[in-house]
């Protein structure tokens, strides 16, 4: 049975400043698995195609440094010791979804968005704030945020080049681990969201990702 560590003030202050890096210094995050991309061949994407793919996954690898971010804020202010534990366990799911966006970006000859910095800032706050309020509206929005990127994938998947097995392995199974979040965070207990914080939330996400696309 997994027991409590228990971490002075400073010990998870200096915690979250390595997640901090961790996430947003290029090359950093570390997979837990392997990507699903390394097993699909290479496809020849010409000069739009490749730079229309990058921009996909640059969105991507934004809504994972959120949800990073998201996931470190509630786990910071989180009052169940459970609650707490299963957004770190996320946490360190969304890592190999970082790690394997990264990837697929360099190999696409671009980079990560210049502005994942700012989007951490605000993810980190709106969890942390959740947390505060309560672990249900805090898992509520954990299910909530899923769902959103769910919805992105989709679209995504909708996008690729028939040819790009590679970013479509990468895809598919980030769409899989998202749902599991999703239903992981309700079944928890977390609330479900009325339609206007939905809409709301509909709203920031494309902020983030007509920037991102780009930027
Ligand atoms: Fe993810
Ligand atoms: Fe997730």
């Amino acid at each position: 049975m997994a027991t409590e560590r228990h971490y002075s003030p400073a010990d998870r202050l200096l915690l979250q400043a390595d997640a901090a890096l961790r996430t947003l210094l290029p090359f950093s995050g570390q997979p837990y698995r392997p990507s699903p991309a390394v097993t699909e061949p290479e496809a020849e994407l010409d000069a739009d195609d490749a730079r229309h793919v990058a921009g996909l996954m640059r969105i991507n690898h934004t809504g994972e440094v959120c949800a990073q971010a998201l996931y470190q804020g509630q786990a910071l202010t989180a009052k169940l010791p459970e609650v707490r534990q299963a957004m770190e366990k996320a946490a360190e799911e969304e890592i190999d979804h970082l790690a394997w966006c990264e990837q697929r970006i360099r190999e696409l000859g671009s980079r990560p968005s210049l502005l994942n910095p700012l989007f951490y800032g605000m993810s980190f706050g709106i969890g942390a704030l959740a947390g505060l309020v309560s672990d249900r509206v805090s898992l509520g929005f954990v299910a909530a945020t899923e769902q959103q990127v769910c919805k992105h994938l989709d679209e995504h998947l909708a996008q690729l080049p028939a040819e790009d097995r590679k970013s479509r392995a990468i895809l598919e199974q980030m769409r899989e681990d998202e749902q599991q979040h999703a239903e992981n965070a309700l079944e928890a207990g977390g609330l479900r969201f009325p339609a206007p914080v939905r809409f709301g939330m509909t709203l920031l996400s494309k902020v983030m990702t007509k920037s991102t696309y780009r930027i």
